[in-house]
């Protein structure tokens, strides 16, 4: 799998390339802020991008949506939840294929109610529900941090700890890291109830 994790904008918002070596299918995600930089990045690997994919539909995560979608005939994927344009509405367990790339989609609600992350070949896309070292936050609207807990705890941490993250922001020490890693060191993973976990989000 061609893989690249791409800076962009101000809001220190990571877009991601994904690609299958064989066929040069790709998807861009969560296009924004820097798109030529993107499509530059794709026309130097040789990439045909077919889909763009949103983890979720935040402005500086879907910003780019049309531009990218225009140039290359690419099918815009979110939540079937999510109010923004989309050619493809997915829900928790699809997969989207790119050759033999297969991109599974889980839903994680919490940050906003259309959030999803994308596990594939090992590496988890985590928007803004995961970061290294911290969790996205529910205060926005549609923010709900019952459904954050359910989200890290029932979708995300019952992954292998090998598995790799990739958050759709640069907020912690590393640019990437693993569930493993997440579970033992981001404070937002501790051991809680429920109740624990509502009581600590609503702290300042
Ligand atoms: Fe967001």
């Amino acid at each position: 799998m061609i893989f690249e994790q791409v800076a962009v904008g101000t809001f220190q918002n990571f877009a991601y390339i994904v690609g299958d070596e064989t066929t040069k299918k790709a998807a861009i995600i969560d296009p924004a802020w820097e798109v030529d930089k993107l499509q530059e990045e794709c026309d130097h690997l040789g990439l045909k991008v077919a889909y763009v994919i949103n983890t979720h539909s935040h402005h500086d995560h879907v910003e780019g949506n049309e531009k990218v979608a225009k140039r290359n005939g690419a099918k815009v994927v979110m939540h079937q939840t999510s109010p923004v344009r989309k050619d493809l509405a997915v829900k928790d367990g699809d997969i989207i294929e790119l050759g033999s790339v297969r991109i599974k989609v889980i839903h994680t609600p919490g940050h906003c109610p259309d959030h999803i992350c994308l596990l594939a070949d090992g590496k988890l896309l985590t928007g803004d529900a995961l970061f290294v070292g911290e969790c996205g936050r529910t205060d926005l609207s549609g923010g709900d941090p019952g459904a954050m807990y359910d989200s890290l705890f029932q979708k995300l941490m019952i992954l292998d700890d090998k598995i790799e993250v990739y958050p759709g922001h640069d907020y912690g020490p590393r640019t990437s890291s693993t569930i493993g890693e997440e579970r033992r060191n981001n404070y937002t993973l501790k051991n809680r109830t429920k109740e624990e976990f509502l009581r600590f989000m609503a702290e300042p």
